[in-house]
């Protein structure tokens, strides 16, 4: 298709959106406390954010990247293979390292530009690479720019990957890596890592290479991740991670116990080589979340009550929600239409929360993805959940409702055959 035509196609459905005035993304938030946000001069409550442990507002993590940029200023001036090199990035990589029960880290300037160079580099032309279906675009992306040949499983489906491994281990030479994501973005939902591990059992070969992005923070002891939540960490090769979620900054990192491999990546990575370094107040911003994370467990329990108390607060309205302990709370909407529009009315009663919609979800599975945060205070809480209730009935999102429209829809559906065909025997005749 001609660029004018893809350009034609795509933004004749953004002026549709923006038209009826329901247009959700993109939106300049003005002023930022954390767990509200103002907007157009409002000031919303924020369920969509990724800062679960709240720590982009946390004033020891802010005075620390402060201090970081004056000592260090505000670019890094170079590659870190070059002159962008500081000392708290390798003091940060330690931490990591250390964090999530690896032996080395190496340090990437966003999470996206981690899974694209250390997927470009570590997967070569005879490997596969089997990942999940509902994997984030930066995973499909790190395989691509490789030749290795791409499969994927159905989401959290272990025996479907364990099929198509066996398949493709009959290759001589073969190599599977293996990848998944801890906490999926949009759906919330947690992959089985010990049964996921366990397929090592059967092929001790393969490698796993776990994107943490949204677990880390939030999952296993102390937050140390979805490999530590299931106690498989030894058998998870590769743990990849980002700041842009429970660690308050950008960045990401890819961890292991070959480190070896760990500096070819370093080394080879072109996102690592060719792309400057993390500047200096994002990594502070890191490393005194760090710190605070582990000094200071109750963080974590506090967002894990507010994922309790939330879930069941979902449950109580009639939603549909799964027993997780996922920070992540979809809810189910639809069609794309709607979920703009319920997005819009949450806008109106001071909730920012979004929709996520094809290719982001599958099609005619939009959602709403609502996100928690452990600074979130009980009355921000009691409002959402007062707000959902009004909402769920009113857009007939409730499970109950669901199934009441779907079997209406499906008698209207048989009457409408039964006439038809009657019409047609008639006609016969
Ligand atoms: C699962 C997953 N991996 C990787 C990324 C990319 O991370 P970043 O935003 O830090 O570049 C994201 C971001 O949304 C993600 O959800």
């Amino acid at each position: 298709m001609k660029l004018s035509d893809r350009v034609a196609k795509a933004t004749s459905i953004l002026a549709v959106t923006k038209q009826m005035g329901v247009y959700p993304y993109f939106r300049p938030i003005a002023k930022s406390w954390g767990s509200e946000v103002e907007i157009g001069g409002k000031r919303l409550i924020m369920i969509g954010s990724n800062d679960y442990l709240g720590l982009s507002h946390e004033p020891e993590v802010m005075e620390a990247s402060a201090k970081a940029v004056t000592a260090w200023g505000t670019g890094p001036g170079g590659s870190r293979f070059l002159s962008g090199n500081m000392t708290i990035h390798l003091e940060l990589e330690e931490r990591l390292a250390a964090f999530v029960g690896k032996k080395k880290a190496v340090l990437h300037v966003t999470g996206f530009s981690t899974n694209l160079g250390a997927l470009g580099t570590l997967l070569a032309s005879t490997d596969m690479a089997l990942f999940d279906r509902e994997s984030h675009a930066s995973i499909i992306e790190g395989v691509r720019v490789t030749k290795a040949r791409m499969a994927t499983f159905a989401h959290n489906d272990v025996a479907s990957a364990g099929r198509k491994i066996a398949s493709h281990l009959k290759t001589e030479g073969a190599g599977v890596f293996l990848v998944t994501e801890g906490i999926f973005s949009m759906s919330g939902d947690i992959a089985p890592m010990d049964k996921l591990a366990a397929l090592k059992d059967a092929h001790p070969g393969i490698s796993i290479y776990l994107d943490d992005a949204h677990g880390l923070g939030v999952l296993g002891q102390g937050g140390r991740g979805s490999a530590n939540h299931f106690g498989v960490t030894s058998k998870v090769d590769y743990i990849m991670g980002t700041f842009s979620k429970a660690f308050a900054s950008i960045g990401g990192f890819l961890a292991s116990d070959d480190g070896d491999v760990i500096e070819y990546v370093r080394h080879q990575s072109r996102t690592q080589i060719f792309s400057a370094a993390l500047p200096a107040g994002n990594t502070a911003a890191v490393l005194a979340s760090l710190s605070i994370v582990e000094r200071d467990p109750g963080r974590i329990e506090r967002l894990r009550k507010i994922i309790a108390r939330m879930r069941q607060g979902y449950r109580e309205i009639g939603l549909a929600v799964t027993e997780s302990v996922s920070p992540i709370i979809p809810i189910h909407i639809g069609s794309d239409e709607k979920a703009f529009l319920f997005s819009q009315e949450l806008m109106e009663e001071g909730i920012f929360a979004l929709p996520a919609i094809y290719p982001a979800v599958p099609r005619g599975g939009a959602l709403i993805r609502t996100a928690f945060m452990s600074t979130h205070t009980p009355a921000q809480l009691d409002r959402v959940l007062e707000v959902l209730d009004k909402m769920a009935r009113k857009h007939r999102i409730r499970v109950a409702d669901m199934a009441e429209d779907q079997a209406r829809a499906k008698a209207d559906g048989e009457e409408a055959y039964q006439a038809q065909t009657a019409k047609q025997r008639q006609s016969f005749l």
